[in-house]
């Protein structure tokens, strides 16, 4: 058996497709969503993450303002930046990209986004809406995974989903919406006793642990829908995900590639939180 692939890039170029047709409909009410990002330092792979971001917004038609602070900023600094933004009308969504320098509190900072303002869905507030099942700014990884998932007509009623990590930007979240959405769900982390015991077992698996070919084809029940969230640089420069995909494409039903899948559609779903903003805004 070989995998259909869930084509992210795809998938993605349809999503900012259709959110351009929103924008030309905000426009003509006279609003134009925008975003700013936010970068603290020089981390290589954050100027990466944010260059793809503000080429999704163009492509979508949102304005995209980036502002590049000093590595040496005080924490007061940032502070008072996100502060002006969360104050600024044509701003509708503000982004911190993380790792912040080690001297910066990155919570403290990331909770100073105003609520409505949050397209990362970080915000206690957007965290608390989604344990609820209520509506917020849901983050834009797990979000993605769903879209993903739902592109496939997955479903998740009576189905047994494995999320492979714990992170508070991917991990926990995505557990909530699996069990929202009617999932059995159970969480690994890094000191799970035979993960792969585990992992067999799942309908869904949803993988996001930044250690490269993690799950390897031993470990996925045949027909499972295996979403990678990973994306990691092998020394020898080539970026690859949590899942041997080679190996594993052969049992699972769908999977997803990497780079191509998580990734792009994750930036879609910013837009398309910014642009939700905007129109939200204007109510
Ligand atoms: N760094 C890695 N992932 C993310 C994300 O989703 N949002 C932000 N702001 N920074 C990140």
């Amino acid at each position: 058996m070989t995998a259909q692939l869930i084509d992210g890039a795809a998938l993605a170029k349809e999503k900012l497709s259709q959110l351009k047709q929103t924008v030309i409909s905000l426009q003509g009410r006279g609003i134009q969503p925008g975003l700013a990002t936010v970068q603290v330092g020089d981390d290589a792979a954050s100027r990466i993450y944010i260059r793809n971001k503000s080429r999704a917004c163009a492509e979508a038609g949102v304005n995209s303002i980036h502002h590049d602070l000093p590595a040496q900023s005080s924490e007061r600094d940032v502070l008072r930046h996100i502060d002006t933004l969360n104050r600024d009308a044509s701003v509708h969504g503000i982004i911190v990209q993380l790792p912040l320098p080690k001297h910066l509190d990155a919570r403290r900072i990331s909770q100073s986004i105003a609520v409505a303002k949050d397209v990362d869905g970080f915000n206690w507030r957007n965290l608390g809406a989604l344990m609820e099942g209520t509506p917020g700014i849901v983050p834009c990884t797990p979000r993605a995974a769903m879209v993903m998932l739902d592109s496939a007509k997955i479903r998740f009623e009576g189905r047994h989903a494995v999320v492979v990590g714990r992170s508070n930007i991917v991990g926990k979240p995505v557990a909530l919406l699996l069990i929202a959405r009617g999932a059995t769900v159970t969480v690994c982390n890094s000191h799970t006793a035979d993960l792969g015991a585990i992992t067999r077992q799942a309908d869904v698996l949803v993988v996001a642990t930044g250690k490269a070919g993690l799950i390897t084809r031993d470990m996925v029940k045949p027909g499972a829908a295996v979403i990678d969230v990973g994306i990691n640089r092998l020394p020898t420069g080539k970026i690859v995900g949590d899942v041997a995909f080679d190996e594993v494409k052969v049992v699972a039903g769908w999977i997803t590639p990497v780079p191509g899948g998580v990734g792009p559609m994750t930036v879609a779903m910013l837009v398309e939180n910014t642009v939700n903003a905007a129109a939200r805004n204007q109510q």
